[in-house]
Protein backbone atom coordinates (compact mmCIF):
# COMPACT_ATOMS: atom_id res chain seq x y z
CA UNK A 1 0.00 0.00 0.00
CA UNK A 2 1.54 3.38 -0.94
CA UNK A 3 2.13 6.17 1.87
CA UNK A 4 0.95 9.47 0.98
CA UNK A 5 2.20 12.79 2.05
CA UNK A 6 1.10 16.62 1.28
CA UNK A 7 4.55 17.17 0.81
CA UNK A 8 7.49 14.84 -0.28
CA UNK A 9 11.37 16.40 -0.44
CA UNK A 10 13.65 13.77 -2.43
CA UNK A 11 16.72 13.68 -1.16
CA UNK A 12 18.19 14.68 2.39
CA UNK A 13 21.20 17.16 2.05
CA UNK A 14 21.54 20.54 2.28
CA UNK A 15 18.83 21.73 0.37
CA UNK A 16 16.04 19.23 2.26
CA UNK A 17 17.13 20.42 5.59
CA UNK A 18 16.60 23.73 5.01
CA UNK A 19 13.25 23.47 2.85
CA UNK A 20 12.34 21.57 6.11
CA UNK A 21 13.27 24.77 7.99
CA UNK A 22 10.79 26.65 5.74
CA UNK A 23 8.18 24.47 6.14
CA UNK A 24 8.11 24.77 9.89
CA UNK A 25 8.48 28.81 9.30
CA UNK A 26 5.51 28.88 7.34
CA UNK A 27 3.62 26.41 9.30
CA UNK A 28 2.32 22.73 8.23
CA UNK A 29 0.35 19.88 9.98
CA UNK A 30 1.93 16.86 11.61
CA UNK A 31 2.43 14.49 8.92
CA UNK A 32 2.17 16.97 5.72
CA UNK A 33 5.84 16.54 4.95
CA UNK A 34 8.48 13.58 4.45
CA UNK A 35 12.23 13.61 3.71
CA UNK A 36 12.92 10.42 1.65
CA UNK A 37 17.01 10.06 1.55
CA UNK A 38 18.86 7.11 0.95
CA UNK A 39 21.55 8.40 3.76
CA UNK A 40 21.03 6.92 7.30
CA UNK A 41 21.46 10.41 8.63
CA UNK A 42 19.64 13.50 9.19
CA UNK A 43 20.14 16.21 6.73
CA UNK A 44 23.44 18.03 7.59
CA UNK A 45 26.17 20.97 6.29
CA UNK A 46 27.93 18.68 3.21
CA UNK A 47 30.81 21.83 3.67
CA UNK A 48 32.11 19.70 6.94
CA UNK A 49 33.11 16.46 5.44
CA UNK A 50 35.88 18.04 2.72
CA UNK A 51 36.88 20.22 5.83
CA UNK A 52 37.55 19.35 9.67
CA UNK A 53 35.95 16.15 9.57
CA UNK A 54 39.41 14.17 8.30
CA UNK A 55 41.90 16.14 10.98
CA UNK A 56 43.28 13.77 12.66
CA UNK A 57 42.02 15.47 16.29
CA UNK A 58 39.32 17.63 17.53
CA UNK A 59 37.00 16.56 14.12
CA UNK A 60 34.09 17.63 14.00
CA UNK A 61 31.07 14.60 13.76
CA UNK A 62 27.08 14.39 13.96
CA UNK A 63 25.24 15.80 15.16
CA UNK A 64 27.39 18.57 15.45
CA UNK A 65 26.59 19.67 11.66
CA UNK A 66 22.79 18.74 11.26
CA UNK A 67 21.28 21.90 8.98
CA UNK A 68 21.15 24.67 9.74
CA UNK A 69 23.82 25.62 11.46
CA UNK A 70 26.12 26.54 8.56
CA UNK A 71 24.23 29.72 7.97
CA UNK A 72 24.14 30.43 11.45
CA UNK A 73 20.67 28.78 11.74
CA UNK A 74 19.05 26.09 14.52
CA UNK A 75 20.69 22.91 13.96
CA UNK A 76 17.99 20.24 13.32
CA UNK A 77 18.81 17.13 14.95
CA UNK A 78 16.69 13.81 14.11
CA UNK A 79 14.40 14.93 17.09
CA UNK A 80 13.43 17.93 15.92
CA UNK A 81 11.85 16.21 12.59
CA UNK A 82 10.20 13.85 15.15
CA UNK A 83 9.21 16.54 17.82
CA UNK A 84 7.56 18.38 14.71
CA UNK A 85 5.83 15.61 12.74
CA UNK A 86 8.20 15.76 9.70
CA UNK A 87 8.94 12.24 8.63
CA UNK A 88 12.64 11.23 7.81
CA UNK A 89 12.43 8.03 6.05
CA UNK A 90 16.06 7.47 5.74
CA UNK A 91 18.47 4.55 3.99
CA UNK A 92 15.79 4.58 1.67
CA UNK A 93 16.66 5.15 -2.28
CA UNK A 94 14.67 6.04 -4.47
CA UNK A 95 14.46 4.46 -7.88
CA UNK A 96 11.61 5.28 -9.63
CA UNK A 97 9.32 8.10 -9.85
CA UNK A 98 6.34 8.72 -12.07
CA UNK A 99 5.31 12.26 -12.03
CA UNK A 100 1.97 12.15 -13.73
CA UNK A 101 0.90 9.56 -10.86
CA UNK A 102 2.76 11.27 -8.14
CA UNK A 103 4.53 8.37 -6.91
CA UNK A 104 7.76 7.25 -5.90
CA UNK A 105 8.88 3.92 -5.39
CA UNK A 106 11.80 2.25 -3.36
CA UNK A 107 14.81 -0.19 -3.84
CA UNK A 108 12.37 -2.50 -1.52
CA UNK A 109 9.42 -1.88 -3.32
CA UNK A 110 7.92 0.73 -0.91
CA UNK A 111 5.18 2.96 -2.68
CA UNK A 112 5.01 7.09 -1.67
CA UNK A 113 2.99 9.52 -3.13
CA UNK A 114 2.88 12.72 -2.76
CA UNK A 115 0.81 15.92 -3.68
CA UNK A 116 3.76 18.20 -4.03
CA UNK A 117 7.53 16.97 -4.83
CA UNK A 118 10.54 18.97 -3.96
CA UNK A 119 13.77 17.03 -6.26
CA UNK A 120 16.54 17.42 -3.93
CA UNK A 121 18.88 14.66 -4.93
CA UNK A 122 21.82 16.98 -5.52
CA UNK A 123 24.43 15.36 -7.46
CA UNK A 124 27.27 12.13 -7.16
CA UNK A 125 30.85 12.20 -7.90
CA UNK A 126 32.12 11.36 -11.53
CA UNK A 127 34.42 8.28 -11.43
CA UNK A 128 37.49 7.70 -12.97
CA UNK A 129 36.18 4.36 -14.35
CA UNK A 130 33.42 6.30 -16.33
CA UNK A 131 36.12 7.00 -17.95
CA UNK A 132 37.50 3.78 -18.67
CA UNK A 133 40.70 4.87 -16.61
CA UNK A 134 42.43 1.21 -16.17
CA UNK A 135 42.98 -0.03 -12.66
CA UNK A 136 40.70 2.43 -11.49
CA UNK A 137 38.31 0.15 -9.31
CA UNK A 138 41.57 -0.93 -6.75
CA UNK A 139 40.82 -0.99 -3.05
CA UNK A 140 42.21 2.75 -1.67
CA UNK A 141 40.78 4.56 -4.15
CA UNK A 142 38.44 7.16 -2.54
CA UNK A 143 35.73 9.60 -3.50
CA UNK A 144 33.87 11.92 -1.48
CA UNK A 145 30.03 12.98 -1.32
CA UNK A 146 28.35 11.58 1.35
CA UNK A 147 28.94 10.96 5.12
CA UNK A 148 29.52 7.42 4.57
CA UNK A 149 32.14 8.03 2.11
CA UNK A 150 34.07 10.36 4.42
CA UNK A 151 33.71 7.57 7.18
CA UNK A 152 35.25 4.88 4.64
CA UNK A 153 38.18 7.95 4.15
CA UNK A 154 38.85 8.77 7.30
CA UNK A 155 39.52 4.45 8.03
CA UNK A 156 41.63 4.52 4.92
CA UNK A 157 43.62 7.74 5.83
CA UNK A 158 44.44 6.42 9.84
CA UNK A 159 45.30 3.24 8.23
CA UNK A 160 47.98 4.13 5.61
CA UNK A 161 49.23 7.88 7.94
CA UNK A 162 53.24 8.20 7.26
CA UNK A 163 52.42 6.71 3.26
CA UNK A 164 51.74 7.88 0.30
CA UNK A 165 48.80 9.78 -0.81
CA UNK A 166 47.94 11.18 -4.66
CA UNK A 167 45.27 13.35 -5.33
CA UNK A 168 43.86 12.90 -8.50
CA UNK A 169 41.86 16.71 -9.46
CA UNK A 170 42.95 20.09 -8.52
CA UNK A 171 39.14 21.88 -8.08
CA UNK A 172 37.48 22.22 -4.56
CA UNK A 173 38.01 18.68 -3.72
CA UNK A 174 41.32 18.34 -5.11
CA UNK A 175 42.60 21.56 -2.79
CA UNK A 176 40.66 20.88 0.57
CA UNK A 177 41.06 17.26 0.69
CA UNK A 178 45.09 17.56 0.14
CA UNK A 179 45.15 20.43 2.74
CA UNK A 180 43.57 17.52 5.34
CA UNK A 181 45.92 14.41 4.08
CA UNK A 182 49.02 16.46 4.88
CA UNK A 183 47.75 17.48 8.13
CA UNK A 184 47.17 13.90 8.47
CA UNK A 185 50.90 13.09 8.01
CA UNK A 186 50.74 11.41 4.56
CA UNK A 187 53.37 12.35 1.88
CA UNK A 188 50.89 14.57 -0.92
CA UNK A 189 51.08 14.94 -4.71
CA UNK A 190 48.30 16.20 -6.95
CA UNK A 191 47.82 15.40 -10.34
CA UNK A 192 45.71 17.46 -12.60
CA UNK A 193 45.32 18.03 -16.29
CA UNK A 194 44.97 22.24 -16.24
CA UNK A 195 47.88 24.63 -15.96
CA UNK A 196 46.88 25.68 -12.47
CA UNK A 197 44.20 25.03 -9.74
CA UNK A 198 40.46 25.33 -9.82
CA UNK A 199 40.44 26.39 -13.33
CA UNK A 200 36.19 27.04 -13.23
CA UNK A 201 37.50 30.31 -10.98
CA UNK A 202 40.51 31.03 -10.60
CA UNK A 203 43.24 33.02 -12.87
CA UNK A 204 46.57 32.10 -13.00
CA UNK A 205 47.54 34.80 -11.00
CA UNK A 206 45.34 33.55 -8.19
CA UNK A 207 46.20 30.42 -8.31
CA UNK A 208 49.99 31.32 -8.21
CA UNK A 209 49.36 31.81 -4.74
CA UNK A 210 47.52 28.99 -3.92
CA UNK A 211 49.98 26.58 -5.61
CA UNK A 212 53.04 28.13 -3.93
CA UNK A 213 51.29 28.15 -0.87
CA UNK A 214 50.89 24.39 -0.77
CA UNK A 215 54.32 23.94 -2.25
CA UNK A 216 55.14 25.44 0.81
CA UNK A 217 53.17 22.88 3.08
CA UNK A 218 55.26 20.17 1.19
CA UNK A 219 52.65 19.27 -1.41
CA UNK A 220 53.57 18.31 -4.51
CA UNK A 221 51.88 19.44 -7.83
CA UNK A 222 51.80 17.67 -11.12
CA UNK A 223 50.31 19.56 -13.62
CA UNK A 224 49.35 19.18 -16.80
CA UNK A 225 48.67 15.32 -16.78
CA UNK A 226 46.53 12.71 -15.90
CA UNK A 227 46.01 9.49 -14.08
CA UNK A 228 45.58 6.84 -17.05
CA UNK A 229 45.87 3.83 -15.16
CA UNK A 230 46.66 2.39 -11.49
CA UNK A 231 48.59 -0.47 -10.23
CA UNK A 232 47.57 -2.78 -7.34
CA UNK A 233 49.11 -5.12 -4.89
CA UNK A 234 48.17 -8.74 -4.09
CA UNK A 235 45.41 -7.96 -1.96
CA UNK A 236 43.95 -5.52 -5.05
CA UNK A 237 45.32 -2.02 -2.81
CA UNK A 238 46.34 0.41 -5.16
CA UNK A 239 49.83 0.82 -5.17
CA UNK A 240 50.84 2.97 -8.44
CA UNK A 241 49.14 5.39 -10.43
CA UNK A 242 50.53 5.76 -13.71
CA UNK A 243 50.02 9.07 -15.33
CA UNK A 244 49.47 9.70 -19.36
CA UNK A 245 52.68 12.06 -19.47
CA UNK A 246 54.27 8.22 -18.32
CA UNK A 247 55.23 9.55 -14.80
CA UNK A 248 54.74 6.72 -12.36
CA UNK A 249 54.13 7.56 -8.70
CA UNK A 250 53.57 5.29 -5.93
CA UNK A 251 50.90 5.18 -3.83
CA UNK A 252 48.61 4.00 -0.55
CA UNK A 253 45.90 5.82 -0.93
CA UNK A 254 44.57 8.21 -3.77
CA UNK A 255 41.57 10.68 -3.42
CA UNK A 256 39.91 11.47 -6.71
CA UNK A 257 37.75 15.25 -6.89
CA UNK A 258 37.13 15.33 -11.07
CA UNK A 259 33.72 17.13 -10.63
CA UNK A 260 30.04 16.18 -10.00
CA UNK A 261 27.48 15.43 -12.34
CA UNK A 262 23.55 15.94 -10.95
CA UNK A 263 21.37 12.83 -10.54
CA UNK A 264 18.58 13.52 -12.39
CA UNK A 265 18.14 10.57 -13.97
CA UNK A 266 15.29 9.49 -12.30
CA UNK A 267 13.03 12.19 -14.02
CA UNK A 268 14.49 11.92 -17.80
CA UNK A 269 11.46 12.39 -20.12
CA UNK A 270 9.22 13.41 -17.49
CA UNK A 271 10.94 16.99 -17.32
CA UNK A 272 12.16 19.64 -19.24
CA UNK A 273 16.09 19.74 -18.54
CA UNK A 274 18.40 22.66 -19.62
CA UNK A 275 22.65 22.89 -19.56
CA UNK A 276 22.62 19.42 -18.14
CA UNK A 277 20.06 20.18 -15.25
CA UNK A 278 16.14 19.91 -14.19
CA UNK A 279 14.98 23.25 -15.85
CA UNK A 280 13.00 25.57 -13.31
CA UNK A 281 11.69 29.15 -13.54
CA UNK A 282 12.54 31.88 -10.70
CA UNK A 283 10.27 29.73 -7.69
CA UNK A 284 11.79 26.40 -8.88
CA UNK A 285 8.64 25.15 -10.29
CA UNK A 286 10.12 22.58 -13.15
CA UNK A 287 8.02 21.95 -16.38
CA UNK A 288 5.67 19.61 -14.46
CA UNK A 289 2.78 20.92 -12.67
CA UNK A 290 3.49 20.48 -8.55
CA UNK A 291 6.88 19.37 -8.98
CA UNK A 292 9.93 21.48 -8.06
CA UNK A 293 13.74 20.83 -8.00
CA UNK A 294 16.13 23.01 -6.17
CA UNK A 295 19.83 23.34 -5.30
CA UNK A 296 22.55 21.14 -7.47
CA UNK A 297 19.78 19.67 -9.85
CA UNK A 298 18.08 22.91 -11.09
CA UNK A 299 19.42 24.91 -13.81
CA UNK A 300 17.17 28.20 -13.15
CA UNK A 301 17.03 32.21 -14.34
CA UNK A 302 19.89 34.52 -12.97
CA UNK A 303 18.39 37.65 -13.94
CA UNK A 304 21.55 39.25 -12.84
CA UNK A 305 23.41 38.44 -15.75
CA UNK A 306 20.59 37.60 -17.67
CA UNK A 307 21.32 34.06 -18.00
CA UNK A 308 20.27 30.58 -16.63
CA UNK A 309 22.65 28.43 -14.42
CA UNK A 310 23.35 25.14 -12.43
CA UNK A 311 25.02 26.03 -9.30
CA UNK A 312 26.61 23.16 -7.23
CA UNK A 313 27.28 25.28 -3.92
CA UNK A 314 26.02 25.37 -0.83
CA UNK A 315 24.17 29.55 -0.52
CA UNK A 316 22.09 28.42 -3.89
CA UNK A 317 21.21 25.21 -2.01
CA UNK A 318 19.57 26.55 0.77
CA UNK A 319 18.67 29.77 -0.74
CA UNK A 320 16.72 27.77 -3.61
CA UNK A 321 14.96 25.82 -1.30
CA UNK A 322 13.70 28.24 0.72
CA UNK A 323 12.45 30.12 -2.52
CA UNK A 324 10.57 27.23 -3.03
CA UNK A 325 8.85 26.26 -0.30
CA UNK A 326 8.01 29.91 0.30
CA UNK A 327 6.50 29.75 -3.39
CA UNK A 328 4.57 26.67 -2.41
CA UNK A 329 3.47 28.00 1.40
CA UNK A 330 2.35 31.33 -0.52
CA UNK A 331 0.29 29.88 -4.05
CA UNK A 332 -1.65 27.97 -0.74
CA UNK A 333 -3.00 31.61 0.08
CA UNK A 334 -3.48 32.80 -3.64
CA UNK A 335 -0.35 35.06 -2.77
CA UNK A 336 3.04 35.92 -4.76
CA UNK A 337 6.60 36.42 -3.93
CA UNK A 338 9.52 38.01 -5.32
CA UNK A 339 11.41 36.29 -8.38
CA UNK A 340 14.87 34.20 -6.92
CA UNK A 341 17.55 37.12 -7.33
CA UNK A 342 20.80 35.46 -7.03
CA UNK A 343 24.18 36.81 -6.26
CA UNK A 344 26.87 33.74 -7.23
CA UNK A 345 28.71 32.98 -4.06
CA UNK A 346 31.73 30.65 -3.75
CA UNK A 347 34.10 29.92 -0.95
CA UNK A 348 36.56 27.27 0.18
CA UNK A 349 38.66 26.69 3.16
CA UNK A 350 42.40 24.99 3.40
CA UNK A 351 44.94 25.13 6.18
CA UNK A 352 44.70 28.42 7.81
CA UNK A 353 43.75 30.28 4.33
CA UNK A 354 39.90 31.04 3.58
CA UNK A 355 38.52 32.80 0.42
CA UNK A 356 35.55 33.98 -0.49
CA UNK A 357 33.93 35.15 -4.11
CA UNK A 358 31.05 36.75 -5.64
CA UNK A 359 29.78 37.63 -8.86
CA UNK A 360 30.55 36.05 -12.10
CA UNK A 361 34.62 35.96 -13.08
CA UNK A 362 33.41 37.15 -16.72
CA UNK A 363 36.10 39.94 -18.08
CA UNK A 364 39.81 40.92 -17.49
CA UNK A 365 41.37 40.54 -13.97
CA UNK A 366 42.72 43.24 -11.61
CA UNK A 367 44.77 41.61 -8.91
CA UNK A 368 45.47 43.69 -5.76
CA UNK A 369 46.91 42.79 -2.37
CA UNK A 370 49.93 40.47 -0.49
CA UNK A 371 50.34 38.06 -3.19
CA UNK A 372 52.97 36.22 -1.59
CA UNK A 373 52.37 33.23 0.48
CA UNK A 374 55.15 33.52 2.86
CA UNK A 375 53.64 36.92 4.42
CA UNK A 376 52.29 35.71 7.33
CA UNK A 377 48.28 36.39 7.01
CA UNK A 378 48.72 37.55 3.57
CA UNK A 379 46.14 39.37 2.20
CA UNK A 380 45.10 39.71 -1.53
CA UNK A 381 41.93 40.54 -3.79
CA UNK A 382 41.29 40.87 -7.53
CA UNK A 383 37.90 42.61 -9.60
CA UNK A 384 36.51 40.77 -12.60
CA UNK A 385 36.11 43.20 -15.50
CA UNK A 386 34.07 43.95 -18.21
CA UNK A 387 32.28 46.94 -19.88
CA UNK A 388 33.92 48.81 -17.57
CA UNK A 389 32.36 47.50 -14.54
CA UNK A 390 33.07 45.12 -11.89
CA UNK A 391 31.31 41.73 -12.31
CA UNK A 392 32.74 39.65 -10.11
CA UNK A 393 35.44 40.14 -6.38
CA UNK A 394 37.11 37.50 -4.82
CA UNK A 395 39.33 38.03 -1.61
CA UNK A 396 41.35 35.60 0.62
CA UNK A 397 41.51 35.88 4.35
CA UNK A 398 39.12 39.08 4.48
CA UNK A 399 37.43 39.80 7.49
CA UNK A 400 33.43 39.72 7.56
CA UNK A 401 32.96 43.19 6.87
CA UNK A 402 34.95 42.72 3.86
CA UNK A 403 33.79 40.08 2.59
CA UNK A 404 30.70 41.90 2.94
CA UNK A 405 31.74 44.32 0.92
CA UNK A 406 33.27 42.72 -2.27
CA UNK A 407 29.65 41.18 -2.34
CA UNK A 408 28.18 44.51 -2.43
CA UNK A 409 30.34 45.23 -5.00
CA UNK A 410 29.70 42.05 -6.77
CA UNK A 411 26.12 42.74 -6.78
CA UNK A 412 25.96 46.57 -7.78
CA UNK A 413 28.54 46.40 -10.57
CA UNK A 414 29.88 49.94 -10.28
CA UNK A 415 31.82 51.65 -12.82
CA UNK A 416 35.36 51.61 -13.28
CA UNK A 417 37.75 54.68 -13.62
CA UNK A 418 40.12 52.42 -15.04
CA UNK A 419 41.87 49.25 -14.40
CA UNK A 420 45.23 51.15 -12.85
CA UNK A 421 43.17 53.19 -10.39
CA UNK A 422 41.56 50.26 -9.42
CA UNK A 423 44.52 48.36 -8.78
CA UNK A 424 45.69 51.16 -6.45
CA UNK A 425 42.62 51.36 -4.39
CA UNK A 426 42.48 47.39 -3.95
CA UNK A 427 40.00 46.43 -1.21
CA UNK A 428 38.94 50.69 -0.37
CA UNK A 429 37.01 50.57 -3.67
CA UNK A 430 34.92 47.94 -2.29
CA UNK A 431 34.97 49.36 1.22
CA UNK A 432 33.76 52.51 -0.11
CA UNK A 433 30.94 51.42 -2.72
P1 LIG B 1 23.04 17.25 -1.54
O1 LIG B 1 24.08 16.43 -2.23
O2 LIG B 1 23.43 18.02 -0.34
O3 LIG B 1 21.85 16.28 -1.10
C1 LIG B 1 21.29 15.34 -2.00
C2 LIG B 1 20.61 14.28 -1.18
O4 LIG B 1 19.79 13.49 -2.02
C3 LIG B 1 21.58 13.31 -0.50
O5 LIG B 1 21.14 13.06 0.82
C4 LIG B 1 21.43 12.04 -1.34
O6 LIG B 1 21.74 10.86 -0.64
C5 LIG B 1 19.97 12.12 -1.68
N1 LIG B 1 19.55 11.33 -2.85
C6 LIG B 1 20.01 11.43 -4.11
N2 LIG B 1 19.36 10.57 -4.92
C7 LIG B 1 18.47 9.91 -4.13
C8 LIG B 1 17.53 8.88 -4.38
N3 LIG B 1 17.34 8.37 -5.61
N4 LIG B 1 16.79 8.42 -3.35
C9 LIG B 1 16.95 8.94 -2.10
N5 LIG B 1 17.84 9.91 -1.81
C10 LIG B 1 18.59 10.40 -2.83
N6 LIG B 1 29.72 24.19 -1.47
C11 LIG B 1 30.13 25.40 -0.99
O7 LIG B 1 29.59 26.42 -1.40
N7 LIG B 1 31.14 25.48 -0.09
C12 LIG B 1 31.79 24.38 0.37
O8 LIG B 1 32.71 24.50 1.18
C13 LIG B 1 31.37 23.10 -0.10
N8 LIG B 1 31.98 21.96 0.32
C14 LIG B 1 31.58 20.75 -0.16
C15 LIG B 1 32.23 19.60 0.28
C16 LIG B 1 31.88 18.36 -0.24
C17 LIG B 1 32.58 17.12 0.24
C18 LIG B 1 30.87 18.28 -1.23
C19 LIG B 1 30.49 16.93 -1.81
C20 LIG B 1 30.22 19.41 -1.66
C21 LIG B 1 30.57 20.65 -1.13
N9 LIG B 1 29.94 21.83 -1.54
C22 LIG B 1 30.33 23.04 -1.04
C23 LIG B 1 28.81 21.76 -2.46
C24 LIG B 1 27.50 21.70 -1.67
O9 LIG B 1 27.63 20.83 -0.58
C25 LIG B 1 26.37 21.28 -2.57
O10 LIG B 1 26.21 22.26 -3.57
C26 LIG B 1 25.08 21.08 -1.80
O11 LIG B 1 25.22 20.05 -0.85
C27 LIG B 1 23.91 20.80 -2.73
O12 LIG B 1 22.78 20.56 -1.96
P2 LIG B 1 21.64 19.57 -2.49
O13 LIG B 1 20.66 19.44 -1.38
O14 LIG B 1 21.22 19.98 -3.83
O15 LIG B 1 22.38 18.17 -2.65
P1 LIG C 1 35.56 20.48 -9.57
O1 LIG C 1 34.78 20.66 -10.81
O2 LIG C 1 35.70 21.61 -8.62
O3 LIG C 1 37.05 20.07 -9.95
C1 LIG C 1 37.35 18.97 -10.74
C2 LIG C 1 38.84 19.00 -11.07
O4 LIG C 1 39.26 17.77 -11.62
C3 LIG C 1 39.24 20.05 -12.05
O5 LIG C 1 40.47 20.62 -11.72
C4 LIG C 1 39.34 19.24 -13.33
O6 LIG C 1 40.04 19.76 -14.34
C5 LIG C 1 40.02 18.02 -12.79
N1 LIG C 1 39.94 16.84 -13.65
C6 LIG C 1 38.96 16.51 -14.52
N2 LIG C 1 39.24 15.31 -15.07
C7 LIG C 1 40.41 14.89 -14.54
C8 LIG C 1 41.21 13.73 -14.70
N3 LIG C 1 40.84 12.76 -15.55
N4 LIG C 1 42.34 13.61 -13.95
C9 LIG C 1 42.71 14.59 -13.10
N5 LIG C 1 41.97 15.71 -12.91
C10 LIG C 1 40.86 15.85 -13.63
O7 LIG C 1 34.95 19.18 -8.85
P2 LIG C 1 35.32 18.49 -7.46
O8 LIG C 1 36.49 19.16 -6.84
O9 LIG C 1 35.37 17.04 -7.75
O10 LIG C 1 34.05 18.82 -6.57
C11 LIG C 1 32.86 18.03 -6.69
C12 LIG C 1 31.65 18.82 -6.28
O11 LIG C 1 31.75 19.20 -4.92
C13 LIG C 1 31.44 20.09 -7.06
O12 LIG C 1 30.07 20.25 -7.23
C14 LIG C 1 31.95 21.16 -6.14
O13 LIG C 1 31.32 22.41 -6.35
C15 LIG C 1 31.60 20.59 -4.79
N6 LIG C 1 32.51 21.07 -3.74
C16 LIG C 1 32.52 22.39 -3.47
C17 LIG C 1 33.36 22.87 -2.49
C18 LIG C 1 33.36 24.34 -2.21
O14 LIG C 1 32.54 25.06 -2.77
N7 LIG C 1 34.25 24.84 -1.34
C19 LIG C 1 34.17 22.01 -1.77
C20 LIG C 1 34.14 20.65 -2.08
C21 LIG C 1 33.29 20.19 -3.08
Amino acid sequence: MATHFKYIILGGGVAAGYAAKEFFNSGIKSGELAIISKESVAPYERPALSKAYLFPEGAPRLPGFHTCVGSGGERLVPEWYAENGIELILNTEIVKADLTRKTLESSVGRIFEFDILIIATGATFIKLTDFGVEGANAKGIYYLREIDDADTLFEGVRDKVGGKAVVVGGGYIGLELAASLIINKLDVTIVYPEPWCMPRLFTAEIADFYERYYQNKGIKIIKGTVAAGFESDASGHVNLVKLKDGRELSADIVVVGVGARPLINLFKGQVDEERGGIKVDSYFRTSVPAVYAVGDVATFPLPLYNDKRRVEHVDHARKSAIQAVQHIKASEEGESIAEYYYLPYFYSRSFDLSWQFYGDNVGDLVVFGQRDPLVPKAKFGAYWIKDGRVMGAFLESGTPEENKAIAKVAKLRPEVESREALAASGLDFATNV
